[in-house]
């Protein structure tokens, strides 16, 4: 028998995977493309069909396409499986997220809030007030279904109920977000929603993670959406709403289009956008989130497509809140244009007043932001030439700073010259100012990058090792001594305790029934060793560089005998490897 993980590597190679996402070109054996994890203008990721994996030399990116899935996807690694093993067809049975006979404390969480989707939408099926207010809102039947839409009843205690009825814990409810307990002693648990349109957000493999609830009678004093708190399985701030629907689509179109609000987003797919995703009201508007959750949810959308229409509310939240997303968007790369719309009009108001050609037109007359903005500040100078000068100088010339490359820079700072009258070597002028002024939060916006890049790529075999010594260390008749592997591992470890539980499930898939554990642990130690040593190489290649940029002979000649120890270690591992086949 073997491991579902192998049936889907036999299943699917690394090249349709990869090419899934990714263009790819032929270079000899292997196939290459520009890396989608870090910006690049010149291929330097290789996918290597022989081996199942690819590797990027321009970020050190690597891995088979497990890892290739969660990074691109921004998903954890049950997530990846699940999308993998749809794709392929293959059932995961006892590893499915769904089966409840799984322990794991993240899995049942998976099941609760799917129960509680179901609940709430069946709610709303039995409550025609509720769809009466969806339809009123322009939400077709088909649309309520497709987004799941449901209603949280008016009751204190209904989906609690409902849940403990299914034999669910307090503990696992309240951790789902879904029930509070009250501070006082003794007192029951009550439903966080209530009397709410019930909106599921999901990952990109679709599994529901948490959900927003719209007020459904306005009491006057309750917020008008409330999320779901910070749960082990949802971070408010790294996700996108209607990512799991929209991925295919911003691939297919080239752009994605990033909106407000739940129903800014739900009409837009009516629509027929269905590259469409949303903020959510956190996820970049809030200055609290951090720019790593924002770089990483932009990030994700420039792997799918470097080109994004921002159509955010044109009232001062929605441009503060665009303000934020569209210059990190530029900061990374990306191509950043905005929808017009008209002043204090969300998309969902233009879809449902004006008709979903209107969207469509404000979509298509999109302009780049820095054009958008440039004639907006234009506009309300009124002639006012100072006024202008100051607003291009405050409110414009931030984005060209912003923006990545030089050419790009120097194009836009002709536009603004022709269309303002300053003269561009006044306007280069300022930029400077600006970019000196700009720069520790470029700096932010270039380590948070990294620091994403990092959080998935922590060698994946260094992780799978750990997983395979943590499940032999836990079961009956070990295959393999576990102590071989912490030892490697003493400076590390501690790192990957949190993850415990997922290294185990991780090691478990991959390898259950998996005859020749042994020879594939030590085959992996040897290409972790060969790994260490390629980093190490790397540095040395960057410090070679700098020495001939210094022309300092000496430093040159030590550093050369250095890569050349490396080097014949390198190929002492591999000849060791090659004797042993
Ligand atoms: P808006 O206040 O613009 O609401 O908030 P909206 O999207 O137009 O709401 P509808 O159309 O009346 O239903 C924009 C987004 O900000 C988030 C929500 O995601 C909302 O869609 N938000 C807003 C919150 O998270 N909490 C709130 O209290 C309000
Ligand atoms: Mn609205």
């Amino acid at each position: 028998m073997i491991s579902p993980v192998q049936k889907i590597k036999e299943r699917l190679s690394i090249q349709d995977v990869v090419s899934s996402y990714i263009k790819l070109e032929k270079a000899g054996t292997n196939l290459k493309a520009k890396c989608p994890f870090h910006n690049e203008k010149t291929p330097s990721f290789f996918i290597s069909p022989d081996r199942g994996g690819y590797y990027c030399f321009g970020c050190g990116a690597k891995g088979d396409i497990f890892t290739f899935v969660q990074e691109f996807e921004g998903l954890d690694f049950r997530g990846a499986l699940k999308l993998l093993a749809d794709r392929a067809g293959v059932p995961l049975g006892e590893y499915s997220p769904m089966d409840k006979k799984n322990q794991s404390e993240k899995e049942k969480l998976y099941i609760i809030m799917e129960e509680a989707t179901d609940y709430y939408s069946a709610n709303l099926a039995g409550f025609k007030e509720a769809q009466t207010y969806l339809k009123s809102r322009g939400l077709e039947e088909k649309t309520v279904q497709d987004f799941r839409i449901g209603f949280a009843k008016d009751d204190w205690r209904d989906l609690y109920n409902y849940l403990k009825s299914k034999n669910y814990s307090d503990r696992e409810i309240e951790l789902a977000g879904l029930a509070k307990k009250p501070d006082v002693e003794n007192k029951n648990m009550y439903d966080r929603f209530r009397n709410r349109i019930m909106f599921p957000i999901a990952d990109s493999s679709g599994r529901v993670i948490a959900f927003s609830g719209r007020i459904f009678t306005d009491d006057g004093k309750s917020a008008k959406y409330l999320n779901s708190p910070e749960t082990p399985i949802f971070s408010k701030s790294s996700v996108l709403y209607g990512i799991d629907k929209a991925k295919d689509s911003i691939r297919k179109n080239n752009f994605s289009i990033l909106v407000e609000g739940q129903m800014d987003l739900i009409l837009s797919h009516q629509a027929g956008f269905r590259n469409t995703v949303a903020t959510s009201g956190t996820a970049l508007s809030d200055s609290v989130v951090s720019k790593e959750n924002a770089v990483s949810n932009l990030g994700l959308l420039r792997r799918l497509s470097g080109n994004i229409v921002l159509a955010f509310d044109a009232d001062s939240a929605g441009l503060s809140a665009s303000d934020r997303a569209g210059r990190i968007a530029l900061s990374i790369g990306m191509d950043v244009k905005s929808a017009i719309l008209p002043e204090g009009v969300d998309p969902a108001d233009l879809i449902l007043k004006s008709g979903a050609d209107a969207w469509k037109e404000a979509v298509r007359n999109s302009k780049h932001i820095i054009l958008f903005l440039l004639e907006k500040a234009i506009k309300a100078a009124k002639g006012d030439e100072r006024k202008a000068n100051k607003e291009i100088r405050e409110k414009i010339l931030p984005y060209v700073a912003a923006l990545d490359s030089s050419i790009e820079k120097s194009h836009f700072i002709k536009k603004i010259s022709d269309a303002s009258g300053v003269p561009e070597v006044a306007l280069v002028e300022d930029l400077k100012k600006v970019e000196q002024l700009n720069k520790e939060e470029k700096r932010e916006i270039n380590e948070a990058e990294e620091n994403q890049s990092k959080m998935f790529r922590k060698d994946y075999i260094e992780r799978r090792l750990l997983g395979i010594a943590f499940w032999q260390e836990k079961i009956k008749e070990p295959k393999i001594d576990p102590r071989s592997i912490f030892d490697k591992f003493k400076d590390t470890i501690d790192h990957y305790k949190d993850f415990k539980e997922d290294l185990i499930f991780e090691a478990e898939v991959f390898y259950a029934n998996n005859e020749n554990l042994p020879s594939d642990v030590d085959e992996m130690l040897s290409n972790l060793d060969e790994e260490y040593l390629n980093e190490d190489l790397a540095k040395k290649m960057k410090e070679l560089h700098f020495a001939q940029e210094e022309k300092n002979k000496d430093k040159e000649a030590l550093i050369l005998k250095a890569i050349d120890e490396i080097v014949k270690k390198r190929e002492s591992i591999k000849s060791v490897r090659f004797n042993k086949k």
